[in-house]
């Protein structure tokens, strides 16, 4: 039998937006339905526990709204949520982590910079990912206190949004690093304002279009009889509907008309 179904993505705001970008490239005839959690952003500095909440409920407003695939389109909600989420929801669930692997493998100079939430950084998840991909290349993390709400703000190119990388990308260029993996899903709406600073040769590894592609696969495999019937965008955010629809029309360079969570769910 078949049937039709909507990818459901979340993000702590609208940082996942850069996800969904790929997701709409990569699978062009699918519905799509976006929760930004506005009103608790930043995740960054919340603890696992607040934030693993957080997903679930967002996540059962996803599935209630007709998901039956989720995208995880934050690195820091992966860590804190993406094993548990697994054992509640039988839908395929893809998550995000930052980039190692790639980044070893593209640094000459054999020093690697990862720009990330601090929760991120501290987690169990981002350990064994070093213990597993790192090998002999020098990984230098870099939290990246305030840049989340900067982007949140649509302050892609202020001078406070230039200085916050400029303190963060000092140390990292500091140790040779010529590779720096964006490893938050609000940090490539900042690439051009990197590059600036940090100059044109230096490497950026993103990870939006590998999800959108593990997200074809696990699609495929997984829910084979799926039609694609309805190919419409929602929005929503549990923070101020007509702020969000503002940053988000901007990011997304269309109209995006965000709607405000059901209350159950904010
Ligand atoms: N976009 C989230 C990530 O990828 C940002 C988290 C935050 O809100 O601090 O980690």
């Amino acid at each position: 039998m078949q049937s039709s179904g909507a990818i459901g993505v979340f993000d702590s705001g609208v940082g996942g937006l850069s996800v969904l970008h790929h997701i709409r490239q990569t699978l062009p005839h699918e519905r799509l339905i976006y929760v930004a959690d506005s009103g608790h952003v930043p995740y960054g500095d919340k603890s696992p526990e607040y934030i693993e909440q957080r997903s679930h409920t967002l996540a059962r407003f996803l599935v209630g709204q007709g998901a039956d695939a989720i995208v995880i389109a934050c690195n820091t909600a992966t860590a804190a949520a993406v094993a548990s989420l697994r054992s509640l929801f039988s839908i395929p669930i893809v998550g995000m982590e930052p980039a190692i692997k790639p980044a070893v493998a593209a640094t000459k100079s054999r020093v690697v910079g990862v720009l990330a939430t601090v929760g991120t950084l501290e987690s169990a998840r981002f350990a064994a990912l070093l213990e597993r991909y790192a090998g002999e290349v020098e990984i230098v993390t870099q939290g990246c206190p305030g840049l989340v709400e900067q982007v949140e703000l649509g302050e892609l190119n202020s001078a406070k949004t230039r200085a916050l990388i400029e303190r963060y990308i000092a140390p990292l260029l500091d140790r040779g690093a010529d590779t720096f993996i964006l490893g938050c899903t609000h940090y490539p709406f900042l690439v051009p304002l990197i590059r600036d600073v940090a100059g044109e040769n230096i490497v950026l590894v993103d990870t939006g279009a590998a999800v959108a592609r593990q997200l074809q696969y696990r699609i495929q495999t997984e829910l084979p009889q799926r039609i694609e019937e309805d190919t419409s965008a929602q929005f929503f955010t549990s923070g101020d509907a007509a702020q969000a629809s503002r940053i988000m029309s901007a990011l997304c360079d269309d109209t995006v008309a965000a709607q405000r969570l059901p209350r159950e769910f904010i």
